[in-house]
C-alpha cells in the first residue's frame, strides 16, 4: 500500500537538542491516536542546513520552521482533520 503523506523530522543535532526529540514523540502519538500509521510515512532526516530556523519538520514538500511539540496537532490537523 502506498503512503498518502510523508512526514520527515530533522534529527540533526541542533534540531534534536532544541526540541525535535519531544516533537518526534508528539508526532508519533498523533499518528497512533488518529490511526494514521498505515497512511503516513514518518521518518527522521539528517540536517537540512536550516538550523537557524530549527527545529524543522516537513510534511510532504512543505517545511515547518521553529516547530515545538505543542504545534504538532495544529500542523497535522491541516492534513488529517
Ligand atoms: S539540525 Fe535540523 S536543520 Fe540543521
Amino acid at each position: 500500500m502506498a503512503y498518502e503523506h510523508e512526514i520527515t523530522i530533522c534529527l540533526g543535532s541542533s534540531c534534536f537538542s532544541r526540541g525535535n526529540k519531544s516533537t518526534l514523540h508528539a508526532i508519533k502519538n498523533y499518528l497512533e491516536k488518529s490511526q494514521l500509521t498505515e497512511r503516513v510515512y514518518f521518518h527522521g532526516a539528517h540536517c537540512y542546513g536550516n538550523c537557524d530556523k530549527g527545529p524543522v519538520m516537513k510534511v510532504d514538500d512543505k517545511m515547518y520552521e521553529n516547530v515545538s511539540e505543542n504545534q504538532v496537532s495544529a500542523i497535522l490537523d491541516e492534513y488529517f482533520s
